[in-house]
Parts: C-alpha cells; structure tokens; sequence
C-alpha cells in the first residue's frame, strides 16, 4: 500500500505517499513526530487554526480525553491574544458515555465546556455532543448523523486513538459500523478509561460517532503520545481491519499524525 517513504525537508517531516494501484488515486499522509507533548500540541493546535482562519465558519470534529488537552490550551492561548475567532465555527464531538449527565464532571460535554468552550467566543448552541442522557439512542445517532450531514460534514476531525486501535469508541470488530450508535465498551478502553473514575461508576456504554461521519471529514487530524507508538505504526503500516478501527483512515485521502516519541516509522 505504501508506495514511497521519505523525508520532506520543506515539512520537516516524515511522509508517505500512498499510491492506491487498484483506485488509480493518489494519497499523501502527512506523519509528523515531535520531541514533545507540547511539540505536538502546538503543530496540531496550528493545523486547526489555519483551518479556522482559511474558513472562519469551519465545523470542527472534535475529541475528549488527555491527548487534546494541550491543543485545547494553545488555542485558547492565541483566542486571548486575539489571533483567532471561534465566532462562526460550529463543533460536532465524537461521543459521549451513555448515563452521565451534561454536568457530571467526567461527561465529555462537561470537559468541552470546562477545557475549551468556556474560554473561548464560540456559540454554544453549535457545539454539538450526543446526548447520553437520551431515552432513545438510535433516535439519538440517528439524528446526530443527520445534523452532521446537514451541516455539510466535517471539515477537519481532529482524532486521538485508543491502545486497542479505536476512533471515538469504535472498538475492534469483525466489521467496520458506518452508523453513529450506542456500543458497549471494551475491557481495554474500560481499563484505560477507569483513571478518571476514581471512586468507580466507570459508564460500561457510549453514544459513538460512526465511520461514514468520520470518514465524510474533508480532513482528519490524528494525535498520539508515545506510549501510543505501537498502535499508531500498526494502523498505519499494517493492513486494514475492523480489528483495528483506526487502520479504516488509511482509505481517506488527506490525513495528517502528529505522534511524539524517538522512534521513527
Ligand atoms: C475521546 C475519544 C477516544 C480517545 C482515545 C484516546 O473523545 O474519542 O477515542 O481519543 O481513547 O484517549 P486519550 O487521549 O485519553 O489517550
């Protein structure tokens, strides 16, 4: 799949230029490896911004959990000092846990709000999270697909991954699920997850972004830090399998990683 692999010196960065003999198309992969957490906060944090000011009402996709937090502090950073404007962007979240209220402090909207969009201009009323409060999740996804349909898509979808390889919460499976829906957590992504639930209560289910929204994202975004080497070389050297979910974004023509660590590709 990988037809040439090179340093661009222009980039200073790794790339691969993907050549898909059987589609006749042609796909760049941008892989940038930092020294830093924030190295790689910063160069993910400037991708955004540029795609904010090239487009001011861009719809953002956007990711909980540690990875994006020093992102979500740089941009607040450059709001302050006025040098971007959330003023017209909208924000669609990749999940949200199934029975946690929007103010239990480990919902994924309680952290949007708390991490970024409390300290920036943005409109809350187009920032978007599934509900994990719904009664009724199919409606729920069902709807949640649809708004991102009829907002156009996604402009850029900035992605942490799993140590088991999944996207939002698409898990490992024997298939890959285009439709956002209600899925049971695995042992892994509990395990991992259970840090920030100290005192237990750790959800055992999640509303999830499926692959055709992820994948209608003109532009996908993926960060990962070094103790994610592993699974980020496996998806995107390896073959393309629901076993692991973050492989799929090989097939997607504009795709950048910015991982730390000292190993290269
Ligand atoms: C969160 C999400 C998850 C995380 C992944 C990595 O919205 O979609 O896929 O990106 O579990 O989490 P961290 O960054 O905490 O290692």
């Amino acid at each position: 799949m990988f037809g040439e692999f090179g340093y661009d010196a222009r980039f200073h960065c790794t790339f691969f230029a993907i050549t898909e003999i059987e589609q006749k198309g042609c796909r760049i992969m941008y892989i940038y490896r930092e020294e830093s957490y924030e190295k790689m906060s910063r160069r993910a944090a400037n991708i955004i911004s540029a795609q904010v000011i090239q487009k001011p009402d861009s719809v953002l996709g956007l990711a909980t959990g540690s990875s994006p937090l020093g992102i979500y502090r740089q941009l607040i950073e450059w709001y302050n000092k006025g040098d971007i404007d959330f003023k017209d962007v909208t924000t669609v979240n990749l999940d949200e846990y199934c029975g946690l209220p929007a103010n239990h402090d480990q919902s994924y909207r309680y952290f949007m709000d708390t991490n970024f969009f409390n300290h920036i201009n943005i409109d809350k009323f187009r920032t978007y999270v599934p509900n994990g409060m719904c009664e009724d999740a199919d409606r729920e996804c069902a709807d949640y697909d649809n708004l991102i349909a009829k907002l156009g898509g996604i402009d850029l979808q900035l992605l942490g991954i799993g140590f088991n390889g999944h996207i939002g919460f698409n898990e490992p499976s024997d298939h890959f699920d285009i439709k956002t829906r209600r899925v049971k957590l695995s042992e892994s992504t509990m395990k991992a997850n259970s840090r920030f639930f100290p005192n237990g209560g750790m959800p055992t289910h999640a509303l999830t972004m499926g692959f055709k929204s992820i994948l209608s994202a003109k532009k996908i975004l993926l960060i990962a830090g070094p103790e994610k080497y592993d699974i980020v070389k496996k998806a995107f050297t390896g073959p393309v399998t629901p076993q692991v979910p973050a492989s799929i974004l090989q097939l997607h023509d504009n795709v950048t990683v910015v991982y730390t660590g000292n190993q290269s590709f």
